[in-house]
């Protein structure tokens, strides 16, 4: 088919025929019956074609037969046309306002019945969002065009219709001038993605109107303004809440409530009020909250006091249905939310189905709400420049309207605290005029924009209330607060801490300056979920999830889309865990004076009487030696009071105390567990016993020696210095011989080291022995290096292995790093054993996976896993599963001590499998379990999208020195 015009490649005309955008509510009768009809939810008939050009003219006006698709979805995850992921590059040419001709097409039809008593009223059909802009039809009648794919558009519909039947036809298309505006890091979806209803309303009615509170002293002031009528309806307003119900003073078209002693809102406690706005046939019903937003001296307030956003960033997206959700799979988030003390969410990078915030105001979360608004793709043009759309006049009424959108219709909404303008389109004149709009419209909260800085020197920021970053260094943000030229506002991280795979690590260090500095206002992790397209199973039943690339797009960014701390189907990461700890609003601190335990209360408004108590461990080496249960004392927010503890005097060594906190009522549907502190009273001592070897023999051949007794023999190899053999009461332990690994399978966070450590050669590093000794009985030492092809010696070493009678090994072991090579991502030896080996023990931090900089969420203890569960299986197969600062391990029949911490980790798979494999779903059977012994493993960071891993959690040492055993225990087994 012909357009008429092509308003899809016109910034002149972003919308046609559509009503002024006003805030989001669904009217019903004086009786409370809906006055909408939901036309979505069942199928439409539906046309998928590749180009305009192919779509029947006559769709418009008749029924054609096409094919059936349920609305709302995303036609890609239908199997039309194909999912692509594509993070910052724009996925057609950049050439606005035109778009590529092969643009994809839906033609949706769908047949609407109105019986005369409907044809009295005014209709409007609303469209909760479509991808990315359509053009409508009524009887064949063209009744308008809309675009801004998350932000809903409305039209009345009445002078098109008749009573019968009426036929609905709408074009959707896949690019238009909107989509320089949308290049959000995303699978790029399209279709009618979300609800459509017809909204069935008597002929004058409230169309918009605007609730404001105010609080002075124990008063609150509810104002309702009606912003715009049709016709000139009889308008009467009240309020319930808190058991009471209120009558207004009316000015005109102000309703004016006061309420004394109101119940105010906060994440932690949601109390609504109900507004409910009365015409003589038609009710609108408004949830309420009373609350005050203030950020003097740039300090952010809510009802006077400061808060702290415990965020994470969400998209929409779903492994079946895409960017499609519904209520049952958002409140699956937010429970998952609140259960990780999770208190913020920015609904990352386009308003949320209009429904969203209503349900956070209930549940109680603090939302920026960020305009449908990218243009990321402009920096990544040869040559490009971030500034091309935010800066230029003929996309600023556009980037206006967007921001507009999004603020008209969640206005009245009081979750929202902070108005985000759009994600990483530059500056210029569209975003300085959206932000002066929305000063004006709406000054009761803050503005966002993070991307101001990538503006000149003349930039215009003072209507931006916020100082925004993402991905900072721990050091720039000391830095920034230790500079005093920074106007005074709130500075917070839009995005920090990406969780993609095995990570992000350093969480509690951005948490202790949040902690530290009151204008700090939180931050927000990348990101809640991963995103990935559910492909069914593999014949074993594992789920194949696809990401970029796996849809034969030519351009994607792979797996940067899978980067959550939950997974697609919302199994928590590990990630969840440890943010979970970090946010917790409870921490304890020990009185370095006297050792007494004081209990900090870091909530806002919650009083800990009363709401929780304390479980009291006592333990020594993981053993509970006592424990109590202690009521909190009261504690208002922000105060730090001692907790009534009877500690021992002295403790001996391994002596651990941990803390867990558990709410008794439900606050703001809070978690139960709320989090935990451990102290290490005492470090426990770790003492090797010594090698007696006396009676050991040793016997040798052309490459190996052999060390044996009564029950055991064990076969070193002279090229690696390591053992090919374990045979212990005959049996053998292991199924291939033992290595050394300096090298890990690359975690996505790795993706920057990756061609460094391959470069230098960690990944295929093997031994060179000079020399070998036999010292006495049981013992033998090698002088010896681990050398790689085209480079100098990784490591110089001296190691010494001795056996026993009884067959246990020693090994002390001396290195010396190259100093010209970069940091190790590991050192240690691994342990292939045969797949029985399957049971894991350990003294150490868990029961999650533990790194150097990932083990809040873990506490030193004694944990019971098996190999099989204790690697997370990441989507891209990558390092996981190591525990941290353990004392002693057992996989199988095989335990081991060291005489300092060590990292440890089993698993099915080789470093060189979970390398090369890229989805977890293609990992192959495995019948071996490989037992990793690390001296040290390098923290994990978040380097993927964020800075270098901190110095800190390098492994950095150029000598270390190490002493360690292995005893076998077929009783283990
Ligand atoms: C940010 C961006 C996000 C996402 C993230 C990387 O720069 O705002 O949308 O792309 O990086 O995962
Ligand atoms: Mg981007």
């Amino acid at each position: 088919m012909k357009l008429v015009n092509c308003y899809h490649e016109t910034v002149t005309a972003l919308h046609v025929g559509t009503e002024p955008t006003r805030c989001y509510y669904q009217p019903c009768t004086r009786s409370g019956e809906a006055e909408s009809r939901l036309l979505s939810g069942c199928d439409w008939n539906f046309g998928y074609y590749s180009a305009l050009e192919y779509v029947p003219e006559e769709f418009t006006r008749q029924w054609t037969a096409m094919e059936a698709l349920y609305v709302p979805s995303c036609w890609q995850n239908k199997g039309f046309d194909r999912p692509q992921y594509i993070n910052v590059r724009y996925p057609i040419p950049y050439d606005p306002p035109y778009v590529p001709d092969e643009n994809p097409c839906g033609a949706y039809q769908r047949r609407l019945t109105l019986t005369g008593a409907e044809m009295q009223k005014e209709q409007y059909l609303y469209f909760e969002g479509v991808d990315s802009c359509f053009y409508l039809w009524i009887n064949g009648q063209f009744a308008g065009y809309s675009q801004v794919s998350h932000s809903p558009s409305e039209f009345c519909i009445t002078p098109y219709t008749h009573e019968g039947e009426n036929l609905i036809s709408v074009l959707v298309l896949k690019w238009c001038d909107g989509t320089y505006l949308e290049d959000q890091d995303k699978f790029r979806t399209s279709g009618i993605f979300r609800d459509v209803s017809l909204l069935l309303r008597p002929r004058e009615h409230v169309k918009d109107y605007r609730v404001s509170t105010v609080l002075s002293g124990d008063t609150a002031q509810v104002r309702v303004e009606l912003t715009a009528l049709q016709g000139d309806p009889q308008v009467s307003c009240r309020l319930l809440g808190q058991g009471q119900t209120y009558e207004p003073e009316q000015a005109g078209q102000v309703f004016t409530f006061t309420v004394s002693h109101p119940a105010l809102w906060s994440a932690e406690n949601p109390a609504l009020y109900t507004l409910e706005i009365l015409t003589e046939q038609e009710k609108i019903t408004q949830q309420v909250g009373i609350r005050q937003i203030s950020w003097e001296e740039g300090i952010l307030r809510l009802n006077g006091s400061p808060i702290l956003l415990r965020g994470v960033n969400r998209h929409d997206s779903d492994p079946y249905t895409g960017a499609v959700v519904d209520r049952e799979h958002v409140i699956r988030d937010l429970k998952l939310m609140k259960e990780a003390n999770i208190n913020a969410i920015r609904t990352s990078h386009y308003p949320n189905a209009p429904w969203f915030p209503e349900l956070c105001n209930a549940y109680g979360f603090y939302l920026v709400a960020e305009a449908d608004m990218e243009a990321h793709g402009t920096e990544t043009l040869y040559e490009g420049d971030n500034n091309l759309v935010s800066d230029s006049e003929a996309f600023a009424p556009s980037i206006v309207d967007r921001v507009e959108r999004c603020v008209r219709r969640d206005v009245n909404q009081p979750c929202i605290l902070i108005w985000s303008l759009g994600n990483e389109s530059g500056y210029g004149i569209g975003l300085e005029r959206a932000a002066a709009w929305v000063k004006a419209y709406d000054p009761s909260r803050l503005t966002h924009y993070e991307h101001a800085h990538k503006a000149g020197p003349h930039a215009d920021r003072k209507n931006l209330d916020m100082y925004s970053k993402m991905y900072p260094t721990t050091q720039s943000i000391d830095e920034y607060f230790a500079d005093s030229t920074h106007a005074l506002k709130p500075y917070v991280l839009c995005e920090y801490a990406h969780a993609m795979g095995n990570g992000p690590g350093d969480l509690e260090d951005y948490m202790q300056r949040m902690l530290a500095y009151p204008r700090f206002c939180g931050g927000f992790v990348w990101e809640w979920c991963d995103h990935g397209v559910y492909c069914g199973t593999t014949p074993e039943g594992k789920p194949i999830i696809h990401y970029g690339g796996d849809s034969g797009e030519d351009l994607h960014d792979g797996n940067f889309c899978v980067d959550g701390l939950v997974s697609v189907f919302r199994e928590p990461h590990p990630s969840y865990w440890e943010l979970k700890n970090v946010y917790r609003p409870i921490r304890v601190e020990r009185d370095p004076d006297t050792g007494t335990i004081l209990l900090h209360n870091l909530y806002a408004f919650t009083d800990l009487e009363g709401h929780m108590e304390v479980h009291a461990s006592l333990c020594r080496n993981g053993d509970i030696l006592e424990q109590w249960t202690v009521p909190a004392p009261s504690c208002k927010p922000g105060e730090k009071k001692p907790l009534s503890l009877e500690l021992p005097q002295t403790a001996e060594p391994g002596t651990t105390l941990l803390l867990q906190y558990t709410a008794l009522t439900d606050i703001g549907f809070g978690p139960r567990e709320i989090g935990f502190d451990q102290f290490i009273l005492a470090q426990p001592r770790i003492q090797l016993e010594d090698c007696d070897g006396s009676g050991v023999k040793m016997t040798e051949d052309l490459l190996s020696i052999t060390l044996s007794g009564e029950d055991f023999a064990y076969t070193l190899s002279k090229r690696t210095g390591l053992f090919t053999s374990l045979l212990y009461r005959g049996r053998e332990y292991l199924a291939d011989a033992m290595e050394y690994s300096v090298f890990r399978a690359p975690t996505d966070n790795d993706r920057f080291l990756l061609e460094t450590w391959r470069q230098v050669g960690f990944d295929r590093a093997y031994p060179k022995v000079y020399d070998w000794k036999w010292e006495e009985d049981g013992k033998v030492t090698f002088h010896m290096a681990l050398t790689s092809n085209a480079n100098r010696p990784i490591l110089r070493m001296d190691v010494c292995w001795m056996a026993d009678s009884d067959g246990r090994l020693r090994c002390d072991l001396q290195a010396q790093r190259e100093k010209l090579l970069p940091e190790l991502p590991r050192f240690g030896i691994v342990l292939p054993l045969g797949p029985d080996n399957r049971q894991v023990s350990y003294y150490g931090y868990g029961p999650h996976e533990s790194y150097a900089d990932k083990h809040r969420g873990a506490y030193l203890g004694k944990f019971s896993d098996t190999v099989d569960k204790l690697s997370f299986d990441y989507v891209k197969p990558q390092e996981s599963g190591s525990r941290w600062g353990c004392c002693w391990a057992a996989v199988g029949a095989v335990t081991v001590r060291a005489d300092k911490p060590f990292s440890f980790q089993a698993s099915p798979y080789s470093v060189k499998t979970l390398t090369q494999t890229r989805h977890n779903y293609e990992l192959p059977r495995s019948d071996r379990v490989y037992l990793h012994v690390d001296y040290a493993m390098s923290g994990v960071g978040s380097n993927s999208c964020g800075p270098e891993l901190l110095e800190q959690y390098r492994i950095r040492e150029q000598a270390m020195d190490w002493h360690f055993e292995i005893t076998l225990n077929p009783a283990e087994e």
